[in-house]
């Protein structure tokens, strides 16, 4: 019996979801052939949770259907109420803010690159993790970014596992003390490694447009509504490389690390190279919509 390995920072007792079953996260067991393992054929999603209460949900849910229609894994997920397991596993969790992971793959099969016919059972897998919110000082200095091109593929609007690229981007950033890659594709800005960028021009917030070359981060939702509500001008389309070079202030959102300033890029501030008052407005509106879907 092979013995498995488990993460020395990793709660081994921390509930996890395994096809059907709730067990601890490290006796959950996958099989060598699943085609998540052999191929990334497989989804994801990650849901914030704070107060015990998953936070923008019904965003979260509808691209986990999205995804697993471009899969074409809908059918055979049709009877899961993902409901009922992110409650089930925010129930057994120990902390009040969390957050849930759920993956879904095609499941056990010979390796052959085409569906396995006739199809076989999805893998589905879920587990919950204490939420390490941004701290006071990460807000108070903002983060630092470097600039790389994107050389994802060109679905990158499905929350795949196969993430390679986006690994080796934000690994890219990480060895040289940088917290995010920011990616361009033909000179115009994508996404970060693992977050949606914003530009703060002239006190406009802007960000790319929803494509096939980036995904569209549930807080792409978000954002715009606390904007409208704030009466700062926002507005989706296209920007340059330059442009980003030259943003009075750079924002990255992501379902953990939340609404967040980036003030340094390629080692040059960004701005004057402190917060701007946009991050400082949309920050304090995201902490309140966060406090209110907690009362
Ligand atoms: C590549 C990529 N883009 C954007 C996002 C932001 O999406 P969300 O706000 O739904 O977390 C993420 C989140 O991890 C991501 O990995």
């Amino acid at each position: 019996m092979t013995d498995f390995l488990f993460p020395a920072d990793l709660d081994p007792e921390a509930p996890a979801y395994l096809n059907g079953s709730w067990l601890a996260l490290s006796q959950a067991r996958v099989s060598v052939l699943d085609r998540g393992f052999l191929f990334g054929d497989g989804i994801y999603e990650v849901v914030p949770v704070y107060g015990r209460k998953p936070f923008a949900w019904d965003g979260h849910l509808a691209r986990l259907h999205r995804s697993l229609a471009a899969l074409s894994l809908e059918s055979a997920t049709a009877a899961i109420d993902w409901a009922e397991i992110v409650q089930g596993l925010i129930a057994q969790a120990k902390a009040q803010d969390q957050f849930i992971y759920l993956q879904v793959t095609r499941g056990v099969a010979r390796r052959d690159h085409s569906f396995p016919r006739p199809a076989v059972q999805p893998t589905v897998f879920a587990m919950v993790s204490p939420l390490k919110r941004p701290s006071a000082q990460d807000r108070a200095e903002g983060l630092r970014a470097i600039s790389l091109p994107d050389e994802r593929w060109l679905r990158c609007d499905i929350k795949s596992v196969a993430l390679l690229g986006n690994v080796l981007a934000r690994e890219t950033a990480v060895a040289q003390g940088a917290h995010e890659a920011i990616l361009s594709r033909q000179g115009f800005l994508t996404e970060g490694a693992a977050s949606n960028i914003w530009v703060v021009s002239q006190g406009r917030l802007r960000c790319p447009p929803r494509s096939n070359q980036l995904l569209a981060g549930i807080r792409m939702s978000i954002l715009p509504a606390l904007a409208r509500a704030l009466e700062i001008p926002f507005e989706e389309g296209p920007i340059a490389q330059t442009e980003v070079l030259q943003a009075d202030e750079l924002l990255l959102t992501s379902a953990t690390k939340e609404v967040m300033p980036i003030t340094l890029l390629d080692g040059r501030p960004v701005g004057t190279g402190v917060p701007g008052p946009v991050f400082h407005a949309l920050r304090a509106a995201y902490d309140q919509a966060i406090e209110a879907h907690c009362a």
